[in-house]
């Protein structure tokens, strides 16, 4: 996401926003702008209905009047801590380093997401408007990459999501993974060089 414009909007897009007869883009709702697909689908079912949920949390973002757009977004917010919270659990139980690039991702994107709520609470609605927006560009992208890759590591060590035994103790790594677990080349496994995150 870009953290800049999500939280700068542009004077165009304010002069707009004060006109009567100009569109006012990132103020008002708009139609869902991303929705479930078998695309999205990573074929571990509870990893899957998280995004699901993911998705249709984005969804009620886009679609909520302005009456309602902080207390949705809190909502995203809320739901996306503990989803990128169980996912970094993952990791952390099979074998990847503190901070590695998936990690880092997920603590980026919350970032963000806060700053926008921080911003909503002022009245501020035209950050959040954006994020969401960039959001829906955002997550299949993170979800078919960094997600497909934390899914095929997972399986391959036996992981149980809903326990966290490892079935497979002898498939996990012998290094700490930096990198993004399957989703990178195989610089990922290495205790001397961090390969450059990509957020
Ligand atoms: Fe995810
Ligand atoms: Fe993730």
């Amino acid at each position: 996401m870009n953290a800049v414009t999500a939280t700068a909007p542009t004077d165009a897009h304010a002069e707009a926003s004060q006109s009567p007869t100009a569109p006012a883009p990132f103020t008002t709702p708009v139609v869902p702008g991303l929705r479930w697909s078998d695309a999205l689908n990573l074929a571990m079912p509870f990893m899957d209905q998280t995004h699901i949920e993911f998705v249709d949390l984005l969804a009620a973002v886009q679609t909520a009047r302005d009456d309602e757009l902080v207390s949705r977004w809190q909502d995203l917010i809320d739901h996306t801590e503990a989803h990128f919270g169980q996912e970094d659990r993952w990791m952390a139980d099979t074998g990847f380093a503190p901070g590695s690039c998936h990690m880092t991702q997920h603590a980026v994107v919350l970032k963000v997401l806060r700053e926008g709520l921080a911003l909503g609470e002022q009245v501020q609605l035209a950050p959040i408007r954006q994020m969401a927006h960039e959001l829906t560009i955002w997550f299949p992208q993170h979800a078919q990459t960094m997600d497909a890759g934390l899914a095929l590591h997972l399986k391959s060590v036996g992981y149980d999501l809903a326990t966290g035994h490892v079935s497979e103790p002898e498939a996990l790594p012998a290094l700490a993974i930096r990198g993004c677990g399957g989703s990178c080349d195989s610089g990922d496994t290495d205790t001397s060089t961090h390969p450059e995150e990509t957020a």
